[in-house]
């Protein structure tokens, strides 16, 4: 006897009940490419694929904000080609979001300390987020040489800078200084590829997010895993510290 009958659908989500804000660790691309016999840059290649995909689903059910961890602050340590392959594949996105971005109605922004990203790579991510000030739509946001940790250090650092004093920093003082000033923090963290950590992503913002993990790699991450996470997440009861 099937679990399910034929006739039986698998539940559906309800679209009522939307995480606002979905953030994903993009991982297991590596090996994706290992499996196929293939270099780890096909994985990343194959994961920017599977980026595209969910980024058009999340818009499409009607999520306001997508942030997925494409580059950490960690990850100068992998080998120059690996992380050369990375950077590119942020360009060929970038460029295909300034052509596309303002008719799709997507928003994009990039999260994390951008001051050692080529030229090339700044000129984009200012004119991607010049088309985003005039565009209304979902939002994605990008992490790239982002780290929660350096996150919340530079947020300090910019408070005190300002002439902060230390016995009036607040919690909304410091979270307006961060790279995610002006989001609201993620509902549903998702982590493909089978860890069980988060790796320094969204620190901060992390506190009170539901998280889904899932053994399936990135690049074969499907709308309906997506589904699947939703579908437990609405399943949670969130009381953030509080009582029913
Ligand atoms: C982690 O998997 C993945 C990364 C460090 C890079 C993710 C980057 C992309 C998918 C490309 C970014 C492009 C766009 C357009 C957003 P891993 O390599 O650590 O996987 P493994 O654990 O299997 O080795």
């Amino acid at each position: 006897m099937p679990l399910f009958s034929k006739k039986s659908k698998p539940p559906t989500i309800n679209s009522a009940r939307l995480p606002k804000h979905i953030a994903i660790i993009m991982d297991g691309n590596g090996r994706w490419a290992k499996a196929r016999g293939l270099p780890r840059t096909a994985g990343h290649a194959a994961g920017a694929e599977t980026f595209r995909r969910i980024a058009t689903y999340c818009k499409d059910i009607g999520v306001d904000y997508l942030t997925v961890y494409a580059f950490s602050t960690e990850n100068w340590k992998r080998p120059e080609d690996e992380v050369q392959a990375i950077m590119g594949l942020l360009e060929k996105y970038l460029a295909e979001a300034i052509e596309k971005m303002e008719r799709d109605g997507v928003r994009l922004k990039i999260l994390g300390d951008t001051s050692p990203l080529s030229p090339k790579l700044l000129q984009m991510i200012r004119q991607t987020e010049a088309i985003s000030a005039r565009t209304q739509g979902m939002q994605a946001n990008i992490c790239v040489n982002y780290g929660g940790r350096d996150e919340i250090v530079h947020a300090a650092r910019a408070y005190m800078r300002q002439g902060g004093k230390p016995e009036e920093l607040t919690e909304a003082a410091l979270a307006e200084r961060l790279y995610s000033a002006g989001i609201p923090d993620p509902d549903l963290i998702i982590r493909p590829g089978g860890e069980y950590r988060t790796s320094n992503f969204l620190l901060w913002q992390s506190a009170y997010s539901e998280l889904y993990f899932t053994d399936t790699l990135w690049p074969d991450f499907k709308e309906r895993e997506l589904d699947r996470a939703i579908l437990a997440y609405q399943s949670r009861d969130r009381r953030f510290g509080g009582l029913k």
